[in-house]
């Protein structure tokens, strides 16, 4: 679906209806196993995403649909509990569309969370890894189609899309709390099957470090709007065909509640050293 700006304009207008004189200044994206994050989100007003005009709504389990405006960390934040998927359906920008939105909030930086594979065979399941960089060959662009210059450039820049300040903060955090970060490269690939184990090696040899099915949509919408971008991906499991067992939804949500406090304690930190 292609988007046009009074449309975003639209559900920015009635978010505000919601949220009244409150000023979200960080939009924290929350992946699978990691909603949790949500329920600390302090004097909450809850929207569901079916309220919000031409917005889909998240149909993946343990992906709650809903946005939570309040602080969080002494920041104020509007939390995703849950995302959009390409599987699920939906095209691009039906899955960035609320980052769009969020930008026409006022908002200018996003915390992107998901949860992934590892394909890097030093890497052990319930690492944290910072989205260094991101690799999409499948798919097509969440910004294909007539190109809205109130958002950016028809062709934007994507050398700094993962903010370095941004990377620089989160290590910093991550020491002192003691939490060891792996660098690495996300894979998007877009599922719903996980991937072959010759796909994996096949994205090993391209210089990703973990495969998953979401955030770059969103990533390259923030970076066309100018927008600050700070991702992780909690590696839950070791990507198919490491090790000689199946994958499984229920293994990758467990995984993700397991490393929730770890995983909770850094991004929590992040904001507040912003
Ligand atoms: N592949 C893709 N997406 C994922 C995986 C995986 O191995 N684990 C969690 N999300």
């Amino acid at each position: 679906m292609v988007y046009t700006y009074a449309q975003y304009l639209e559900a920015a207008e009635s978010l505000k209806a919601r949220i009244g004189s409150f000023t979200p200044e960080v939009l924290v994206i929350l992946g699978t196993g990691l909603g949790s994050l949500g329920e600390q989100v302090e004097d909450a007003v809850t929207v569901p995403y079916a309220d919000v005009p031409h917005m889909k709504t998240s149909t993946a389990p343990d992906h709650m649909g809903r946005f939570l405006f309040g602080r969080l960390a002494g920041k104020n934040v509007a939390v995703m509990q849950g995302r959009l998927h390409g599987y699920e359906g939906y095209d691009f920008a039906d899955v960035s569309f609320p980052v769009r939105v969020a930008y026409l909030l006022g908002i200018r930086t996003m915390i992107v969370t998901n949860a992934a594979g590892a394909v890097n065979i030093s890497y052990s399941a319930g690492d944290i890894m910072l989205i260094a960089d991101h690799i999409k060959l499948f798919g097509t662009s969440p910004l294909q189609g007539p190109n809205l210059p109130e958002f950016g450039p028809r062709f934007p820049d994507v050398s700094h899309t993962y903010t370095p300040a941004l990377q620089r903060l989160a290590q910093s955090v991550a020491e002192a709390q003691g939490i060891t970060l792996r660098w690495g490269v996300y894979m998007y690939f877009p599922g719903p099957q996980y991937e072959t184990p010759a796909e994996v090696r096949m994205a090993r040899t391209l210089g990703a470090d973990a495969v998953g099915m979401s955030t770059v949509p969103e990533v390259l919408t923030a970076a066309h709007c100018g927008m600050d971008v700070l991702g992780f991906t909690l590696c839950t499991n070791l990507a198919a065909g490491v090790l000689d067992q199946p994958l499984s939804e229920e293994e990758v949500i467990a995984a993700g509640r397991a490393a929730g406090d770890r995983f909770t304690a850094l991004v929590r930190g992040c904001l507040q050293a912003m």
